[in-house]
């Protein structure tokens, strides 16, 4: 077997064999094959596509390349939760603390943000103290002791899929069904997940902009999840705008505070319910979704949720006392505001430039060398459907960069559309598929 006879097979739209897709999984990860053989080979699988039964070899090769964590020890069904990846996406900061609270175990690995997406590492790194990388054994320790641990992906787990992730990111090749759903679930597989609630988001700030192509993602995730003995739900997200008021890392985090203590912008609210609710009963904690939401919803009102969080920052060695008060997190030096040129309703707040701009404040990375500036970003006024005044704030910038300034605040301004006419909220949960 040689690489170049897959690369070709793949180029000219034929079928590989299980035992062609792990000679090349297993010969890129070792430094074999090169990056430049890698990228064509991906770019034709990007083309060409996938058969389910290759997309579920590709997952299944990047899985055991590396270890596959074994969370017997915890001597519970393991749920876990992961996103296609969005803007102004906290759930996961938010959620886990309350599923938790409710006695789901949680044991959660997460990545770093990359393009225009943030990453829940990134965010929680933004509290000073917080270890994303506590090791394996204290890792273990914290789930069995306080119910809950979140921690940056281990350098040994799924490594080809960290390769080929930041292979695909250089060479444009990240929006493709069969790629996407082999990285998220070969991840899933290697960190010992029994079973697996993911939000697969839709619309101008998410890799699938329409709903037919989320939901093939969907299905190609689930079937794979079945293959692998990992039963897998699948919830469908708008993702058209950002996800509640703040995109930027300790941003996010004042957020998903204040969601803890109550506070609940309406679309986070109901992506935290309808994933928690299948976590739940995932977990075996409760057959009756809606119950479930009641619970969650209890544990939130009566301080539980947020004392689980705290709990969290602590065992991973945060300081408390930026979460107690969160006046005390470092903001950047400018904070500008951004007023409307005219009154209206809010037709559109566009994910993917809101993004892209927070990038370009210093809140995201463009190459994965890049350090982030945990600061920066933006604070939404408005939700699309509101109505605005003339000269009223729609949002508020906030950099360290003085010079980043004026364009972002013009890029801002074309990017928040503004009407006569009313409009209806958009939807949040699309689509619920299993
Ligand atoms: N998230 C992942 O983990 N992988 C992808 O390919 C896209 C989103």
């Amino acid at each position: 077997m040689n690489v170049l006879d897959i690369i070709e097979k793949k180029r000219d739209k034929k079928t590989l064999t299980k035992e062609e897709i792990e000679y090349f999984v297993n010969g890129y990860t070792n430094n074999q094959i090169t990056d430049y053989q890698a990228a064509a080979f991906v770019m034709a699988v990007f083309i060409n596509g996938m058969t389910k039964q290759e997309t579920t070899d590709l997952t299944l090769a990047m899985a055991h390349s590396g270890e596959i964590l074994d969370l017997s020890t915890l001597n519970a069904t393991i749920v876990d939760k992961h996103s296609t990846g969005g803007v102004g996406d906290k759930v996961s900061i938010i959620l886990l603390p309350i599923v938790s609270s409710l006695g789901v175990p949680v044991a959660k690995m997460s990545g770093r943000g990359l393009g225009f997406t943030g990453g829940t590492i990134d965010k929680l790194e933004s509290i000073p103290g917080y270890k994303t990388d506590i090791g394996m054994d204290q890792f273990i320790e914290n789930v069995k002791k306080i119910g809950i641990s979140l921690i940056s992906q281990t350098l040994n787990m799924a490594p080809a899929d960290k390769k080929l992730y930041s292979l695909r990111d250089t060479i444009s090749c990240v929006e493709s069904i069969p790629l996407i759903a082999s990285s998220i679930m070969s991840k899933k597989i290697a960190s010992g997940a029994q079973k697996i609630v993911l939000d697969v988001t839709v619309g101008k700030g998410a890799f699938m902009n329409k709903i037919e192509q989320a939901r093939e993602l969907a299905t190609t995730m689930i079937d794979i999840g079945k293959l692998a003995n990992r039963q897998t739900v699948c919830i469908l997200t708008n993702m058209d705008e950002p996800l509640g008021y703040n995109v930027g890392n300790s941003l996010e985090i004042i957020e998903a505070i204040d969601f803890l203590k109550g506070n609940m912008p309406e679309d986070v609210e109901q992506v935290i319910l309808t994933l928690g609710s299948y976590m739940i009963k995932l977990a075996g904690k409760g057959e009756d979704l809606e119950e479930n939401k009641k619970k969650m919803l209890e544990n939130i009102a009566n301080g539980k949720a947020y004392e689980k969080f705290k709990e969290l920052v602590k065992a991973q060695g945060g300081e408390i006392s930026f979460v107690e008060n969160i006046e005390n997190i470092p903001r950047a030096k400018y904070i500008e505001p951004i007023y409307s040129l005219k009154s209206g309703y809010i037709h559109q707040i566009n994910a993917l430039e809101v993004g892209k701009i927070a990038c370009s404040l210093g809140a995201g990375r463009i190459t994965k060398e890049d350090s982030i500036d945990h600061q920066a970003g933006i604070i939404l006024q408005k939700k699309v459907a509101d109505f605005v005044e003339e000269g009223e704030v729609l949002a508020y910038i906030h950099t360290n960069k003085m010079e980043k300034l004026e364009d972002a605040k013009k890029a801002l301004l074309e990017n928040i559309k503004i009407e006569e006419e009313k409009i209806e909220k958009p939807k949040t949960i699309l689509e619920m598929i299993e």
